[in-house]
This record gives C-alpha cells, structure tokens and sequence, in this order.
C-alpha cells in the first residue's frame, strides 16, 4: 500500500473518496477548516439534516460533492471530541477502513491523522493511520481453492496542515506500514494449518527472509545440533512427534557490529496437544495458534527488514511439535536443560516453558541489552487479562515500564503481574532442580517464575500472549500481537 504526503487545500485534490471526521457535537474538526466555506455549509446542511449525528461507529458516503475535486465525501463518526484518545482514533480508523472496503475504493484521501487525539504526537497518529489502514487489508487465502476478494484499496493520500509536521509525519507512515507487514507475516503464519507449519516450515520461511535481506542473517539448528550443545530440555518437548524440531535464529545487524543487541524468543510450538498429559478435544484445533509468539517474532524481523533501522536485533525461535507418542516424555520424566538445571516434568502440557528455557540460555552468548520472550503460555493469562492485555513479568522495572508505556502508545497493550519470590516455592521438586508446574494457582505467574530461573543474567521481560494472539469463534484468526508493541520498544533503543 503506498501512502502520500498532501498538503493542498482539500477541495483541490482528485481523490476517489475525501474522508472527513465528525465529532458528536455535529462539528467537523479543525483540520477541515481548509475546506472552501461553501462545502462546509453543504455538510453542515447533511449533519443538521441528521443523516450522521457523529457517533463512534457511524459512516456516511455522499457522492458527487460541490465545489470540490473528489468524487465521494465520506463522513466518519468519531464520538465526542474531548473524549477522543488513541483508542478511539484506532476505532475510528479501523471503521473507516472497513466502510473504504465494503465500497471497493481502490484510493482515498485521509484527513483523520490531523485530528487532536489525547496524548499523541503527529508521528504517531500518521504511524497508526498506515498500520491500520494497511493491516485492514490483510485477507487468509492460502488453503482456500475460491479466495476471498482481497480489499481494493491501494494508494492512500493523507492530508497534512501543518508542514512543520511534514517529516514526523513520513517518518511515522513509514514505520506504520513495516508494522502492518509484520502483522500480515506473523498472522499468515499463525493461521496456516499446523500439518504445513511444522517446526521445519518456519525455519524454512526465517532462511527465505535470511536470503532477501542483506542486513539479516538466519541460522537454523538442527535437533543434532541442539543435541550437541545440550538442550535437552527443548528436545524433550518433539521426541513424539514425528516432525523434527529446531531452533531459529535470525540475526538482526543495521547497527555496527559492537552494538549490543536486544533479543526476542518466540514460542514456536507449531501443535500443542497436551502431550501424554493430552489436552480435552474441544477447541483443540486453536493450538495450531501455539506458535504465534514464534509469528510475532518472525513479523517483527520482517517490519525490520523492511524498515532497515540502525540497530541490532536478534531473533530466535523455539520450534516443535507436542504429540503423544511411545516415545513421547511422560510425566515424572526428568530432563537436563542446557543451563545444567535438571527439570521434573510433572505435565507434559506445560511445554512451552520447556522449549523457551534452552533458547533463553541459548542466547546469553549475545550479552543482549535485553530479552524479550513472546508465549501463549498459559490459560490462565487468558482467565486473569481476557484478550484484552497481553500478560507482562519481568526482573526488571526499568524494561516493565518501557514496555506497558509503548504498547499503551501503540493500543498494543500489556498489563503487569507480580512475579514476587513468595510464587517460586510451587516449583519446588522433590527429585529434580525444578518441577515444570505449580500448581492450579497463579498459573501465568508460576510459569514466569520457571523462566526467571533462566533468566539471571539479563535484563529480562515475558509476554504471555495466550489471550491477544488470536481470536475465538466467527473472526477465529491471529490477530498479529504483539508485533507493534516490540517493533516500538526496539525502536526506541
Ligand atoms: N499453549 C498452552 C496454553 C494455552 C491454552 C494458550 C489455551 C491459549 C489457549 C500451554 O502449552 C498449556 O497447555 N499450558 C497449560 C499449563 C498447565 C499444564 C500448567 C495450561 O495453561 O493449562
Ligand atoms: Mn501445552
Ligand atoms: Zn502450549
């Protein structure tokens, strides 16, 4: 999708459909003060008429307009003006993109990222203008013999007043659509079938990333040589299924090669039955999902692959399958991890914590800046925050505020839980280092606390993305979370 810098008057314009807000007082924001005096009293007449009264939710299309240049006005509800925060301008966004869909626009001129949104800055409305926008467009296709019309829309105009604005404005457009293309890697890859996303699939895609972009280097290991290097506690995790499992590492360089990096660690559990602890049947199919914080990390190196900032980023990805099997880890089996530790695994269902726990000693021969992993950890996250939060633990204060402060920027939110030393006596064992539960309470804290003991020497943060990564139900699909709320933390190093 390309996205344009306007600054002309808005009447002189050729658009195939001029979008202009309305606030719930009937009044139309400033930003279309440029509007020709004639135009104005015309849409007044309309809002008067009480053909759109400015509400959240609403759209009006007029067509064939006076006295300006586009063939279609489109009027957009965006509630009551003081009340407008950068959940409603995301609302409003996302309204306006499913109206620009649902009349096949191929082009339109936005005026929206002029609006006055509470606590935000023109770069970031223009950055979530094109996030948006470009993510509206993302359609799943790939297994459907008759596929979906894909939305029209291509070439998006967005308005611009004030010129002072002009490169926080470029600069925030440009970020927003690397974001977008992101989310549609990671959601693509978190909605295709768990018998084509294998561990050996995503290691495949990382390599083809690898080979197009010259500032990223992709190294897949093998399970022989995650043998060798000791991660038996990751191995653990694939010895029933019949697909092999591997670790991925993607390394980031726009920055000189002394720059410590920030590292990501995604879960890429590409099927979770349960394991000989075997999950219940129903839903059961929504664990092909079990890999989306391993689709957020591969999102997120695309965004910065396309984006190119002078930074260093590493990306790992643990990959495997959790299948029952006669060779399958039973519960009481004991495995050493890569670290030394050795782990009682009492369920074979908490395996998510078993495969992030060898990538997390994996990557402390980076001397990273920080560690970030991303997990569908547990139900419980789901129970505490809903699909609302993504679940957030860290070590350290300093990288918790960070992040709850940039995915409250974004509307990509985290909300933090304790993680006080009380909780790590329920992973006391009686005959290994460490049990791979808890027990029923505190789920989502208890695993943090399995993670936090591999977690020392660094600073070090966890999201659970168990609730926020995909929706249930009619619009089942991978959201592409939180790949906007980790591309703005490592922006901002
Ligand atoms: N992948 C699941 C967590 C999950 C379940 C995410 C449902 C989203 C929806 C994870 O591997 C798991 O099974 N966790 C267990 C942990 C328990 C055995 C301690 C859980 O949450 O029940
Ligand atoms: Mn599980
Ligand atoms: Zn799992």
């Amino acid at each position: 999708m390309n996205f344009t810098i306007k600054t002309s008057a808005l009447q002189n314009l050729t658009t195939s459909c001029l979008v202009l807000g309305v606030f719930q007082n009937k009044n139309l924001p400033d930003s279309t003060a440029q509007v020709d005096k004639a135009l104005k009293r015309q849409l007044s007449k309309i809002i008067d008429a009480g053909d759109i009264s400015g509400t959240a939710g609403q759209s009006l299309l007029i067509h064939n307009p006076a006295g300006i240049r586009a063939k279609r006005i489109m009027l957009v509800g965006l509630g009551k003006k003081n009340e407008l925060d950068r959940k409603k301008y995301v609302a409003a966004l996302k309204n306006t993109a499913a109206a620009l869909a649902k009349y096949s626009l191929a082009d339109a001129l936005l005026t929206l990222a002029e609006l006055p949104v509470k606590e935000m800055d023109a770069g970031k409305r223009y950055q979530l203008l094109a996030q948006v926008l470009e993510n509206s467009t993302y359609r799943y296709n790939h297994t459907k013999s008759t596929k979906g019309k894909k939305p029209a829309l291509k070439k998006v105009d967005v308005s611009l007043s004030d010129k002072s604005e002009r490169a926080a404005a470029r600069k925030g457009l440009d970020i927003g659509s690397c974001v977008a293309r992101g989310m549609a890697v990671a959601r693509e890859m978190g909605n295709l079938p768990a018998n084509i996303c294998t561990p050996t699939y995503l290691g495949e895609q990382a390599q083809a990333l690898g080979k197009n972009n010259r500032l990223l280097k992709t190294r897949v290991l093998s399970e022989a040589q995650m043998r060798r290097m000791g991660m038996g506690s990751l191995l653990s995790v694939g010895h029933g299924s019949d697909q092999e499992s591997r670790l991925i590492v993607m390394e980031y360089n726009g920055a000189s090669e002394r720059t410590k990096p920030n590292v990501i660690v995604g879960k890429g559990i590409t099927f979770d039955t349960g394991g000989i602890s075997l999950k219940p049947g129903n839903a059961m199919d929504e664990m092909k999902f079990d890999m989306c914080g391993a689709a957020s990390v591969l999102g997120t190196m695309t965004a910065l692959c396309a984006l190119k900032p002078k930074i260093n980023v590493i990306g790992v990805i643990a990959a495997a399958e959790n299948m029952p099997s006669g060779r399958a880890t039973k519960p009481g089996d004991i495995v050493t991890s890569m670290s030394g530790k050795t782990i009682e695994v009492l369920n074979t269902d908490a395996e998510g914590r078993l495969v992030l726990c060898d990538a997390l000693t994996y990557v402390e021969r980076y001397k990273p800046k920080s560690v970030i992993d991303i997990a569908t950890l547990t139900g419980a996250c789901i129970v505490a925050l809903g699909d609302v939060n993504t679940g957030l633990m860290s070590n350290n204060d300093d990288l918790a505020d960070k992040l709850f402060h940039h995915g409250q920027e974004v509307v990509d939110t985290c909300w933090r839980l304790p993680m006080s030393e009380e909780y790590q006596r329920q992973l006391d064992s009686n005959f290994a280092d460490i049990a791979n539960i808890g027990g029923p309470k505190a789920g989502t804290i208890t695993a943090a606390c399995f993670l936090s003991r591999f977690t020392e020497s660094y600073p070090w943060a966890h999201l659970d993305i168990a609730g926020t990564a995909w929706l249930s139900g009619k619009a089942k699909g991978a959201t592409g979370r939180p790949v906007p709320l980790l591309m703005e933390y490592l922006l901002s190093n």
